[in-house]
């Protein structure tokens, strides 16, 4: 078969740039190597960490909160079986739904592994050894990430688990020892420790998600550490010892001291990989850089003219939006149009409770910057909206530039930060001053009205409910 486009990936940077290459005229084929389309996100990622947050946040809830807003229950458990099920079914509705995107938008759908013969032609061989051979103008590698494991100590998957194994627990583990306290570590914390799960944190840095504005790291690890989450920060981790029915990690502290963790199981989440194992690169010419990265131009052109790669296998954030975005770029650059991505603006959000986002510079990077800088800051205990409904941890924190007052960096931990963070990135588009923001009606009573303070709070102090 000849393609005008072929996508070697159906996670959301493929499945996207598959239906914006169909819906501008393009004769699209996309592979995917597993039964079901969706990629990490849908299957192993986004979709069901989301699910059994909310349905660990219900229980939370209910066991702990719903006594003060006068609801009394009686004989509350925990039916882990239930939560996965539903877990299960969320994903399927999900994975399901890009099948039927990828019929109504005409797209032909390929299962099996995507390799590169030439430049223009793609085999694709499927479980059963069947292999479709398909010829395209163009090509977009979209084929993601795998967990990395701990050096030298590989992910046994029994003890020594990754995120997909920890979103598919059979028993609720009664200990886990979560090494790496970014983002997967904090979220999956979350929703085992709110079961009951004793949690304990090893990270090799100072705090908690090191990469976002620090602030939001102390905050977060108060509000989790109420939840009975440990901390071990500045610990290297020196062995993990599978011993059948539990796990042994031994981690040394900054001045060398060695400390013995022991746990059911332990979740590695340091970090993830660009995955690019079978794609046949070398057939085709395609180089990778020092990481594994796929080398891309500012077009997210390869080297070899005509093949694209996007999302987590390329440079940047590895996160489902940033990859939607780079998939759309791809789709209308092929075809001539002239798009953009404006990456400094692609928020990032952690759907603990309370929730962080951020979007733009952190203080740390507009310091490192020499850019001069101003703060505004409001907590959310101070809003009515919050004392409502008992969501009184966090604050809203917006940079703005000293001598402009635009607003460089917006950083919330808080109630429905995940949403909220929308405002700042439209704003920031629009190039936005923090007087712009304090100027606008925000509703009476929600979150955002903490927006609009913290706007208000970086333009000369004057918060109004502070
Ligand atoms: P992927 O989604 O990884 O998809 C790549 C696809 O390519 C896979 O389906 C793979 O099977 C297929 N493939 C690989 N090689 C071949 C081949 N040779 N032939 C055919 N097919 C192939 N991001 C967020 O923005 N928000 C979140 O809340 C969030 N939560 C996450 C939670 C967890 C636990 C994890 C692990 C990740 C999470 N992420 C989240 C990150 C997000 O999942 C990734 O950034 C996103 O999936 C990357 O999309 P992608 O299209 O680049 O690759
Ligand atoms: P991460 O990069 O968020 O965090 C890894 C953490 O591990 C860091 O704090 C790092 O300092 C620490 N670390 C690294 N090596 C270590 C070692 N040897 N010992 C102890 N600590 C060590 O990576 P994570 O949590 O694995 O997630 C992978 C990616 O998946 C994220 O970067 C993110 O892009 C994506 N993701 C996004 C989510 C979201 O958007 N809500 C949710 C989950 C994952």
């Amino acid at each position: 078969m000849n393609y005008d486009i072929v996508i070697i990936g159906s996670g959301p940077g493929g499945y996207v740039a598959a239906i914006r290459a169909a819906q501008l005229g393009l004769k699209t084929a996309i592979i995917e190597k597993y039964p079901t389309l969706g990629g990490t996100c849908l299957n192993v990622g986004c979709i069901p960490s989301k699910a059994l947050l909310d349905s660990s946040e219900h229980y939370h809830n209910a066991a702990h909160n719903f006594k003060t807003h006068g609801v009394d229950l009686e004989n509350l458990t925990v039916n882990l079986s239930q939560m996965m099920k539903r877990k299960t079914e969320v994903v399927k509705q999900n994975c399901d739904g890009i099948v039927y995107l990828m019929k109504k938008n005409k797209i032909d759908t390929y299962y099996g592994i995507g390799s590169f013969k030439d430049k223009n032609t793609i085999n694709v061989t499927a479980s059963d050894g069947t292999v479709t051979t398909l010829t395209t103008k163009n090509a977009i590698i979209a084929t993601g990430s795998k967990p990395t494991p701990f050096p030298n100590i590989p992910l046994d998957k029994k003890r020594i688990i990754s995120s997909t194994e920890a979103l598919a627990f059979e028993t609720l583990p009664k200990s886990l020892i979560i090494i790496g306290a970014g983002v997967i570590g904090a979220e999956l914390g979350s929703v085992y420790a709110r079961l009951g799960t004793q949690v304990t944190m090893i990270e090799y840095l100072g705090s908690m998600i090191p990469t976002m504005d620090a602030t939001m790291g102390k905050e977060l690890q108060k509000s989790l550490s109420k939840l009975g989450m440990k901390f071990f920060f500045n610990h290297k981790v020196t062995n993990i010892n599978n011993k059948g029915e539990s796990v042994d990690v031994t981690a040394e502290d900054k001045q060398g001291k060695t400390i013995q963790f022991e746990a059911e199981y332990c979740l590695v989440c340091i970090g993830r990989k660009p995955y690019t194992e079978a794609l046949g690169l070398e057939n085709a010419g395609v180089e990778v850089d020092e990481k594994g990265r796929i080398k891309v131009n500012e077009h997210l052109e390869t080297n070899v003219k005509g093949i694209y790669a996007i999302g987590d296998v390329v440079r940047g954030a590895m996160l489902a939006h940033k990859a939607e975005e780079e998939g759309v770029f791809v789709a209308e650059w092929i075809v001539g149009q002239k798009p953009h991505i404006n990456y400094l603006l692609i928020p990032n959000v952690v759907y603990t409770w309370p929730e962080v986002a951020s979007v733009g510079y952190t203080e740390e990077e507009l310091k490192a910057e020499k850019i001069e800088y101003k703060v505004g800051t409001f907590p959310f205990k101070a809003l009515g909206r919050s004392r409502a409904s008992m969501d009184m941890d966090g604050v809203v924190k917006i940079l703005a530039d000293k001598n402009t007052d635009e607003i460089l960096g917006a950083h919330i931990i808080g109630p429905r930060a995940a949403d909220m963070i929308a405002e700042a990135v439209v704003a920031m588009e629009y190039r936005a001053s923090a007087e712009d923001i304090a100027r606008m009606s925000h509703s009476h009573p929600t979150y955002t009205e903490a927006f609009k303070e913290a706007c208000l709070a970086a333009t000369a102090n004057r918060a109004l409910h502070m």
